[in-house]
């Protein structure tokens, strides 16, 4: 199984469907129109297919689908068909913004998706608008509900939390969470892609979440999942559910990363914040062999020695600060996550 320079294994795939969002997230995706990728330039569902098997054959176990809006993508349950088929894998989950689950859920869930996190940055309508751009609150909350229905377990919330924007959305999210069997994870804001204007005061610290949180419930720390998640989860005392907190700017976990993102036009990504791809499709279209793409995959995963958020944490503490703008992203858009 490939290792990375900083011996970190390959575990986790991300897989992004679409580049394309029904929504306008400030935080992600502050255009209003984008070079998208051409419909032909997607990788059709057999060649992810194939793809995935390689990587599971290299050591991956958990897959996660993303976008864009993964639920964009004509006839997603068909590819989960094929994924949930592949022998090796623990974990086949969607992160989605929730807006077209209600209608989809019963096909996807039918074909093999063990579970969904859901975005839900507020449970006030206008504040919704006001970050989200488009799509309205009550359609995703239907979508959550559809899917608790369906009887996916854990659904998890994802808030972003911007100060001065929804740091006084935490206490009732976690209210909302815990009557509903929800496990909610709250987001440090973070600087990805190129145009989300992050600064750091507007992040509101895993210290800080926490403390908002025990002054009303306490917690108890349980750890990260599997010793390889970015969530720091912790319990309830009063044993009403958990709660995750994904410190990447103020506790960067980096030292544990074993994930691996493929675009929707067949690029593995090694980092979250990487400028650039390295080009799959190519190899796949021209007819390159399985133990071929398997050498090409283990020689990026070999060469990765990404830790920007590390990086970034010590430029942040050091006397010439850190620009968020200083070095070109893909945008998060187009990785998903
Ligand atoms: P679980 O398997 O349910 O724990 O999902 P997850 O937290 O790995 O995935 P999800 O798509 O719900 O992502 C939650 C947040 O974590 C998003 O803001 C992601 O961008 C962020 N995230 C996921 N992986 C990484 C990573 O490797 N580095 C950084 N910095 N952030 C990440
Ligand atoms: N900082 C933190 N999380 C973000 N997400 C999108 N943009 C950002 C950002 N700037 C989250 C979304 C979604 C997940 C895929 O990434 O809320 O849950
Ligand atoms: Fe918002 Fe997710 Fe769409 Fe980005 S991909 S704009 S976070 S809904
Ligand atoms: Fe992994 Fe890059 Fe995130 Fe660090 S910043 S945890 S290396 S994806």
């Amino acid at each position: 199984m490939p290792q990375d320079v900083f011996a970190r294994p390959l575990k986790d795939l991300r897989i992004s469907v679409t580049d394309r969002c029904n929504f306008r997230c400030t935080y992600c995706m502050p255009f209003d129109e984008y070079p998208w990728i051409p419909n032909n330039e997607l990788l059709r569902y057999d060649e992810v297919g194939r793809l995935a098997r390689l990587l599971v054959g290299l050591g991956v176990d958990e897959i996660r689908l993303t976008g864009g809006e993964p639920l964009i993508r004509p006839h997603l349950e068909d590819l989960i068909r094929r994924l949930s088929s592949i022998p090796g894998m623990d974990d086949l989950s969607l992160t989605t913004n929730g807006s077209l689950l209600a209608e989809k859920v019963a096909s996807l869930r039918a074909a093999g998706l063990q579970r969904v996190n859901v975005s839900l940055d507020t449970l006030n309508p206008e504040k919704f608008r006001q970050i989200r751009r488009r799509g309205d609150l009550a359609k995703v909350l239907d979508g959550l509900f559809a899917a608790k229905d369906h009887g996916l377990h854990p659904i998890k919330l994802n808030a972003v939390i911007q100060r001065g924007v929804n740091d006084d959305d935490i206490v009732p999210l976690v209210e909302f969470a815990r009557q509903h069997g929800f496990t909610i994870r709250f987001i440090e804001f973070m600087d990805v892609g190129n145009a989300n204007g992050w600064v750091l005061d507007r992040v509101v610290s895993k210290r800080e979440i926490l403390d908002g949180i025990n002054r009303v419930h306490p917690l108890r720390e349980i750890g990260r999942n599997g010793g390889r998640a970015p969530a720091v989860d912790y319990e309830f005392v009063d044993g009403a559910g958990q709660v995750g907190v994904i410190a990447s700017v103020t506790e960067p976990f980096c030292a544990s990363c074993t994930r691996l993102r493929l675009t929707a036009d067949g690029k593995l990504v090694t980092c979250l914040f990487a400028g650039q791809g390295h080009d799959l499709k190519t190899p796949l279209r021209r007819g390159d062999s399985d133990d071929e793409l398997v050498s090409r995959v283990a020689a990026i995963w070999g060469g990765r020695h990404d830790r920007y958020s590390e990086e970034r944490l010590a430029a942040l503490r050091s006397p010439t600060g850190y620009d968020a703008a200083g070095r070109h992203k893909i945008e998060m858009i187009t990785l998903g996550g």
